[in-house]
């Protein structure tokens, strides 16, 4: 089976991130538009018995590595019971989730009993008034309770996901990285992608550069290690060997040419890649009857269609689709 799972660019797809909502309790201004309303109807919502029939052949194909994302992942309700479904599958060997944590205090236990190994948390600042204006909502307090509560559940190492843009303050980076360091964090520093319109015209920051720039300060070291970094490149800490910082450099640098992903969202519509429209409909498939083997066949397609890479940097390729629906 796991001869299907090859791209026709030679791309073995072991990993699939799956949106369980497209809600959120945030809007961060790089991801939703001011005031976005326009959130699905949940009838089109797959239930956590379908989202498990799909990862399921998703699995039996190849898929080893699974990541929950939204929106706001913890937003759908019982995720830890899926969670729990997914880490019941004996091919699943990494079972992730990237949350804003505004409400993990209250479920880091539970995601740790059902099984999730690593959690990726979003934070861009750690002054609450730029938390504010970049996600238009002052819960920085709320953010850090999460991360409090997931580190005593024993979440380690965990990572914060940092979006840069030229505008980004120096100063939030560093106070980032020094919070980073003193909790035995990883952060990681994402150029922002033009996905969606947000409204929001983001002139784009080089973190190829950038990153360098920073290591070389905090004296890190880098990484050799590529075997399970995906996208992101890494720094240690010449102490303890450790990463530290990474970068996530899709439009400075695009990483797809080891592209190992595919994403599912709420509806079960499979989406090829994070920077090109194709997709598959697998939940109105399945809601219209279709049974395994022609679910299989829909996937197998999907995957030999999948792009070579995203097109952001070119002015014509226009992503419709919300970060929020696809999920990052
Ligand atoms: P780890 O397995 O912990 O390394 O996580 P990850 O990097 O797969 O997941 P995460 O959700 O933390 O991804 C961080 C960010 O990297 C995403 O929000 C995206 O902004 C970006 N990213 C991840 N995968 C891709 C990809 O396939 N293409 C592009 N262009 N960006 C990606
Ligand atoms: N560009 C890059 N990363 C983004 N994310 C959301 N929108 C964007 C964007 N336009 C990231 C967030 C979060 C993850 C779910 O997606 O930082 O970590
Ligand atoms: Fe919500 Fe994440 Fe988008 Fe921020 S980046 S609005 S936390 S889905």
């Amino acid at each position: 089976h796991t001869q299907s799972m090859i791209d026709s660019y030679g791309r073995k797809i072991s990993y699939l991130r799956v949106s369980v909502t497209d809600r959120c309790d945030l809007r961060c201004n790089y991801c939703m538009p001011k005031g976005f309303k326009g959130f699905e109807e949940p009838a089109h919502w797959l239930s956590h018995a379908e989202m498990a029939r799909v990862i399921g052949l998703f699995v039996q194909l190849g898929v080893c590595k699974v990541r929950l994302t939204g929106g706001e992942p913890l937003m759908r309700k019982g995720v830890a019971d899926l969670a729990a479904r997914i880490t019941a599958m004996p091919q699943v060997r990494d079972l992730s989730l990237s949350t804003n944590a505004t409400t993990l205090a209250r479920h880091a236990a539970s995601l740790k009993e059902a099984g999730v190994q690593r959690l990726n948390v979003s934070l861009d600042s750690l002054d609450a008034a730029r938390f504010a204006e970049i996600t238009g909502r002052d819960v920085l307090a709320d953010v850090l309770q999460g991360l409090q509560a997931a580190r005593e559940v024993g979440f380690a190492p965990i990572k914060l996901n940092c979006v840069v843009n030229a505008q980004t303050p120096p100063d939030d980076i560093e106070q980032l990285l020094q919070f980073t360091l003193d909790n035995g964090f990883i952060l990681r520093l994402i150029e922002n992608m033009p996905i969606g319109s947000t409204g929001q015209q983001f002139q784009h920051a080089n973190l190829t550069h950038m990153g360098a720039v920073i290591a070389q300060r905090y004296h890190l070291v880098p990484s050799l290690d590529t075997s399970d970094s995906g996208p992101a490149r890494y720094w240690t800490s010449g102490q303890s060997g450790a990463p530290v910082l990474g970068v996530i450099t899709p439009m400075s640098q695009h990483f797809c040419e080891t592209c190992n992903r595919v994403r599912l969202t709420v509806d079960g519509t499979l989406h090829l890649c994070l920077g090109q429209e194709n997709s598959v409909p697998l939940g109105r498939m399945l809601r219209q009857g279709a049974n395994d083997a022609e679910l299989v066949a829909a996937i197998k397609a999907g995957i030999a269609a999948k792009p070579e890479r995203h097109e952001f940097n070119s002015k014509r390729a226009q992503v419709v689709r919300f970060m929020s629906q696809t999920g990052g």
